[in-house]
């Protein structure tokens, strides 16, 4: 039996000490109204400078470990066969079974060289939930996006252990009315991040793959938050309590015939990205793509350093001390706020917690962004940053108006946390008073990262 806690006392502490700190500005209220309004209302523009809590994402945002600062120091910067590629590519080889190890600069690119290659126009792919740059990236092919996940687990306040699972009924509709020839691979998000950062189950993931492979479909997982999904297999799955986070990591990659990576999340790294198979000739055509936006195959946009980076983080995010203190962090800022009236996404998920903001904002319809509108107060408030996930970012394919709280890994403490907690529920204190937004000025695609908005009276 796996113990993550080495104390027998019941305070979960952060499993790490401070070397090197970051001072943070304060500013007042005023000046926040100013600052908000300067930017239309939307967070994404406004100076990191002018924040106190960034919760806007967890990616890339990680404290790296003195282990990993050691490495950078050890970087190989060669253009080819670069030691630092080697030492990448036996920490994910290792760890996740695959052949081919690709680096790119980050998530989205591995994404986007991966459907380049599988997708054109015609095709489906289906994913639990497609994240906003992996939708645009399928979509930027030509080929449709879909997201199937289980209706029960759209229902925000419904406790269930896997709402990431994938309905599987589904799929296997999609594949009988299409036919295996439009779906050139299935996908699974772990954890999936816009339904709220929840897990997926193992033997979801071993449905998946049985029908998948019927099919001839290859299995993708969008492994960003690999590990934390691994802890909660292992916290909630029964037969799994006794495994090591890292061979739940390593049974979940054994089922799926490739992934794609943001090394920014569960890698501790603030840049970087994979893109992993078994398929040498696809492999062969992805690095020939590789070469013309990202660069040679053994750096993929990477600086040597950012490799060893990555490769170090691989081991860390795995240490069942740190995952038990993860998951449990996130879910005290979840419950915190839960138990005192503001609706979450329950359960809490594992690098976010989601306050439903149509259930706690009733008076603002979906049309006038009630997760924008409690974005913008919270930051005017507190100087708290945080994300809208709803239809200012999904537009018609919203399921739900969420706010995100996404907590970077190894950053805030306890009273940090604190300090969020008593925020929101003023804010929750003072709800009625908040008003909607309308877009003055949107761009074609990701309109989230730069429209701007206007306050309805
Ligand atoms: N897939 C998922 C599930 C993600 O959450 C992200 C990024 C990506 C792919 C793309 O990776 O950023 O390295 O290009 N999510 C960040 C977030 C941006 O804030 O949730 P990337």
């Amino acid at each position: 039996m796996l113990q993550p806690g080495v104390s027998i006392l019941k305070t979960i502490i952060e499993p790490f000490r401070i070397k090197s700190v970051e001072p943070l500005r304060q500013t007042t209220v005023e000046e926040r109204s100013r600052l908000v309004a300067g930017v239309g209302y939307n967070l994404f523009l406004l100076r990191a400078n002018d924040i106190l809590i960034d919760l806007l994402t967890d990616s890339g945002t990680s404290a790296m470990s003195t282990e990993q600062w050691a490495g950078m120091m050890r970087g190989d910067e060669s253009y080819a066969g670069s030691e630092s590629y080697f030492r990448l590519k036996s920490a994910a080889g290792s760890l996740m079974g695959f052949k081919h190890v690709i680096p790119a600069h980050q998530g989205r690119a591995a994404e986007r060289i991966l459907f380049s290659v599988l997708c054109k126009p015609g095709h489906i792919v289906p994913n639990n939930t497609h994240f906003d740059t992996t939708r645009a990236n399928v979509e930027f092919t030509g080929a449709q996006a879909v997201d199937l996940l289980k209706t029960e687990a759209r229902d925000t306040q419904a406790q269930l252990p896997f709402k990431g699972d994938m309905d599987t009924q589904a799929l296997e509709r999609l594949i009988a009315e299409h036919g295996r020839e439009r779906i050139p691979l299935v996908m699974l998000t772990v954890t999936n991040n816009s339904g709220g950062g929840q897990p997926v189950s193992m033997s979801n993931i071993e449905q998946v793959r049985q029908i998948t492979r019927r099919h001839g479909i290859p299995l993708y997982l969008d492994a960003c938050r690999f590990a934390e999904n691994a802890w909660f297999i292992h916290d909630r799955e029964p037969g799994y309590a006794g495994w090591s986070p890292r061979d739940i990591a390593h049974k979940m990659f054994s089922l799926s015939d490739g992934c794609t990576f943001s090394a920014k999340k569960d890698a501790f790294a603030n840049i970087g990205g994979l893109l992993c198979s078994n398929d040498d000739r696809l492999a062969e055509l992805e690095k020939n793509l590789l070469i013309l936006t990202e660069g040679f195959p053994t750096y993929g946009g990477l600086a040597g350093r950012d490799l060893e980076a990555i490769a170090v983080g691989l081991v860390e995010i795995l240490d069942p001390h740190y995952l038990a203190y993860r998951i449990a962090s996130t879910a005290y800022l979840g419950r915190h706020i839960a138990d005192h009236g503001v609706p979450i996404v329950e359960p809490p998920g594992g690098h976010a917690i989601y306050i439903d903001a149509a259930r706690m904002l009733p008076h603002i319809p979906r049309h006038q962004f009630p997760a924008q509108a409690l974005a913008v107060e919270l930051y005017r408030h507190a100087g708290i940053r945080s994300v809208e996930i709803g239809s200012v970012m999904f537009g018609e394919h919203a399921q739900n108006e969420l706010l995100r709280l996404a907590i970077p890994r190894r950053v805030y403490t306890q009273s940090h946390i604190d300090y969020v907690v008593e925020a929101i529920l003023e804010v929750n204190a003072m709800k009625d008073r908040l008003r909607g937004y309308e877009i003055v000025s949107q761009p074609p695609v990701l309109r989230h990262f730069s429209c701007t908005f206007s306050p309805l009276a």
